[in-house]
């Protein structure tokens, strides 16, 4: 479990129970709620000024996460740093989770997440429903990330990527806009809509096996999918 460092007053963030995997419901709820009102959801999540933004990584990443956190912090948004703070070696997955979860449940806007190679935290994040985690690398994919696919994590190399262009990617991650909040970008609108669509239908099945009793211990959606 990683040691979080909170800028703001956040919910406490208990893994692996049924109770957190109740507030995931009420978020898919929420984002149902808003989808439905015509375009108020991706109008409601239209870029603001100051963000809460997420971080995590592990070992090999969490000298970038600090980095990146100075310069957040500087830039007026308030960070929510899941850790780690130093080279013990740690376990990417569960800061690829803390974060995810952060963002999935609207306790942050956006998540940054870095490992050594970007790739495990990322996949880590990507587990947990209405992330949609990008691997960035250069920042004409940084853009299409957030034009695209508004992607709401970020994923970053510490050892593959230089710092000069982590500050490109980021600075693109943060400003870029997403393209389906303008009549023109209907199309990616609407292939967004399908991925919250297949994570809200993935967890009501797995609500029903809870329901059912056909899980028991600990529960999260990444020990069911
Ligand atoms: C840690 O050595 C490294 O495996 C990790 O940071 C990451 O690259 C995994 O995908």
């Amino acid at each position: 479990m990683p040691d979080v460092q909170y800028d703001a007053v956040a919910p406490d963030h208990a893994r692996g129970s049924i109770e957190k995997f109740k507030l995931g419901k009420i978020a898919v709820r929420k984002r149902v709620i808003e989808r439905t009102a015509g375009e108020s959801h991706f109008h409601a999540v239209r870029i603001p000024s100051c963000m809460t933004i997420a971080l995590g990584a592990d070992h090999a990443g969490f000298e970038y996460k600090d980095r990146i956190a100075e310069i957040l912090r500087a830039d007026g948004h308030t960070v929510i740093d899941f850790g780690t703070h130093d080279a013990t070696p740690v376990d990417y997955p569960q800061y690829g989770f803390a974060v995810g979860e952060a963002v999935a449940s609207g306790q942050a806007e956006r998540g940054i997440v870095v490992c050594g190679s970007s790739l495990g935290i990322s996949i880590a994040a990507n587990k947990v429903p209405g992330v949609r985690c990008a691997v960035v690398t250069e920042p004409l994919s940084a853009e299409l990330a957030r034009r695209h696919n508004d992607a709401n994590v970020l994923a970053l190399s510490e050892r593959l990527t230089g710092w000069e262009m982590i500050e490109r990617l980021v600075d693109v991650f943060m400003h870029a806009p997403f393209d389906g909040d303008v009549p023109s970008g209907a199309r990616h609108k609407h292939r967004v809509a399908q991925l919250f669509e297949f994570d809200d239908a993935q967890q009501a099945r797995t609500l029903i096996a809870i329901e059912k009793g056909e899980v028991t211990g600990a529960v999260t959606p990444k020990d069911l999918l």
